[in-house]
C-alpha cells in the first residue's frame, strides 16, 4: 500500500479574528492561560486567511515546516507543543489499533501561507496556529477539543477555531482543560455587520504581543484591575449586545475596550505605544462621524499595532469609506486602495465634510480591506490546492 501511495496530504484554511474584548496577559506562559476571558469576531476567509498543507510519508527523514515559502525551525517550542498534543490525542484515540489511519511514526512536512502581511497586527499567528492545528487534526483523524491545542500555539488562535462570534473562557484549572473557545453566535447571526481593516503600516511591530503582555503583567496595576474588575462584566455585556444585534452597544463597548487595552500598554513600564499619529486621527474621525449623526454608526478597535479595524453596518460602509478617502487620499495605485467586498463611491454632503476634524493627510492609510463575519476553518478537497508537491517540498505558487 505505502509504496503505491507514498504521501498523504491534507490542506485546510483558517480565519483571522479581531478581539472586541481584548486578551492581554497570561497566568501560565507555557500552557498559554490568560488572566481574563476575551471575545472576538471571526473575519471572512474570502478576504483574509492562512492556508496550510500537512503531509506524511515514510520517506520523510524529519519533521519540517515552511512559512510563506521559507523553511523555519521546526523546533520552535510552541510549534512543538501543538505537534506533540495532536500526536498524543491521535495515539489516545487509536489506543493501539492503527486501522486505516496514517502511521504516527512517520515524519510530517508542513507548508503554510498567509494572504496578508505577517506581524502587521493582523492576527497572523492566530490564523497560522488555528490552521496548523486544524490541518494536523484532519491528517491524524483527531476530533477532540481542538481550541485547547490551538491555544498552546498562540492564545488568540483558539478563537480562530470557530466562526462567527467567539468567546475564549479564561478557565480556572491549572492544566488549562477549561480554557477553551466557544461560539457565542454563528456567522449568519448578524449579516449586516461589516468590517474594514485600515492598513496603516505593514512594518513589524516594535514589541510583539507575547513580550508586551508579559511586561504588562509584571508592571501594570491598571491591567490587574482591568482583568479582575472590568472584563467579567464586559464579557456578559458584549455577548448580550451581539445576541440583540445592538450596534450602538456593541460599537461603544468595542471602542472602550480597545482604549482600555492601549491604556494598560501605556501603564506598562517601560510604556508600550502601539498606536501612531494615523491611528489617533482615525479615532478622532470615528468620534466625529458618530457625533455628526448623533449615534454610534462606526466603531474602531486596535490590536498590538497601528492598523485600525472598523466595525459598521452595511448601510454605512460606503459612506465611511468615502470619509476615509477624503481624509487619507490614496497616494498611488488608486485601484488597489480598496480590496475585498465591493464598495460603491458616495458623494459626501457639505455638512459632513465641514464636520470632519482635520485636513487631508495623503498616504496615511496604505489600503483598506472590506470584509465581514465568516466561518471557522475549512478543508480544501481539491488536491491541486496542496502547497506541497508529490516530493513533499513546497510547490511554487500557481
Ligand atoms: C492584542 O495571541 O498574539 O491581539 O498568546 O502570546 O501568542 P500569544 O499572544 P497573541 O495576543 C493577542 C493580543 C491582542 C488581543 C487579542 O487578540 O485578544
Amino acid at each position: 500500500m505505502a509504496a503505491e501511495k507514498p504521501l498523504v496530504a491534507v490542506t485546510c484554511t483558517a480565519p483571522t479574528n479581531i478581539a472586541v474584548i481584548k486578551y492581554w496577559g497570561k497566568r501560565d506562559e507555557k500552557l498559554i492561560l490568560p488572566i481574563n476571558s476575551s471575545l472576538s469576531v471571526t473575519l471572512h476567509q474570502n478576504q483574509l486567511k492562512t492556508t496550510t498543507t500537512a503531509a506524511i510519508s515514510r520517506d520523510f527523514k524529519e519533521d519540517r515546516i515552511w512559512l510563506n515559502g521559507k523553511e523555519e525551525d521546526v523546533g520552535h517550542p510552541r510549534l512543538q507543543s501543538c505537534l506533540r498534543e495532536i500526536r498524543r490525542l491521535a495515539r489516545k484515540r487509536r489506543s493501539g489499533s492503527e486501522g486505516d489511519s496514517v502511521p504516527l511514526s512517520y515524519k510530517v512536512h508542513i507548508a503554510s501561507v498567509n494572504d496578508f502581511p505577517t506581524a502587521a497586527g493582523l492576527a497572523s499567528s492566530a490564523a497560522g496556529y488555528a490552521c496548523l492545528v486544524y490541518t494536523l487534526a484532519q491528517l491524524y483523524g483527531v476530533e477532540s477539543e481542538l481550541s485547547e491545542v490551538a491555544r498552546q500555539g498562540s492564545g488568540s488562535a483558539c478563537r480562530s477555531m470557530l466562526g462567527g462570534f467567539v468567546q475564549w473562557l479564561m478557565g480556572e484549572r491549572p492544566d488549562g482543560k477549561d480554557s477553551i473557545a466557544q461560539q457565542v453566535a454563528p456567522e449568519s447571526h448578524w449579516p449586516e455587520l461589516r468590517v474594514l481593516v485600515l492598513v496603516v503600516s505593514a512594518e513589524r511591530k516594535p514589541v510583539g504581543s507575547t513580550a508586551g503582555m508579559q511586561t504588562s503583567v509584571e508592571t501594570s496595576s491598571l491591567l490587574k484591575f482591568r482583568a479582575e474588575s472590568v472584563v467579567p462584566g464586559r464579557m456578559a455585556e458584549m455577548a448580550q449586545c451581539i445576541k440583540e444585534r445592538d450596534f450602538e452597544g456593541f460599537g461603544q463597548l468595542t471602542m472602550k475596550d480597545s482604549n482600555q487595552f492601549h491604556a494598560t500598554c501605556l501603564d506598562t513600564f517601560p510604556p508600550i505605544c502601539y498606536l501612531n499619529d494615523t491611528s489617533r486621527q482615525i479615532i478622532s474621525l470615528v468620534h466625529c462621524f458618530n457625533a455628526h449623526y448623533g449615534k454610534t454608526k462606526v466603531a474602531y478597535t486596535f490590536d498590538a499595532g497601528p492598523n485600525a479595524v472598523i466595525f459598521t453596518l452595511e448601510d454605512t460602509m460606503d459612506e465611511f469609506v468615502a470619509v476615509i478617502k477624503q481624509i487619507f487620499p490614496p497616494e498611488m495605485n488608486g485601484d488597489k486602495f480598496l480590496k475585498g467586498l465591493p464598495v460603491e463611491p458616495v458623494e459626501l454632503s457639505e455638512e459632513l465634510k465641514s464636520a470632519l476634524p482635520m485636513e487631508p493627510c495623503p498616504g496615511g492609510i496604505r489600503y483598506i480591506i472590506a470584509t465581514q463575519v465568516g466561518p471557522g476553518p475549512q478543508v480544501l478537497q481539491d488536491p491541486q490546492q496542496h502547497l506541497l508537491g508529490p516530493d513533499g517540498l513546497p510547490q511554487p505558487a500557481s
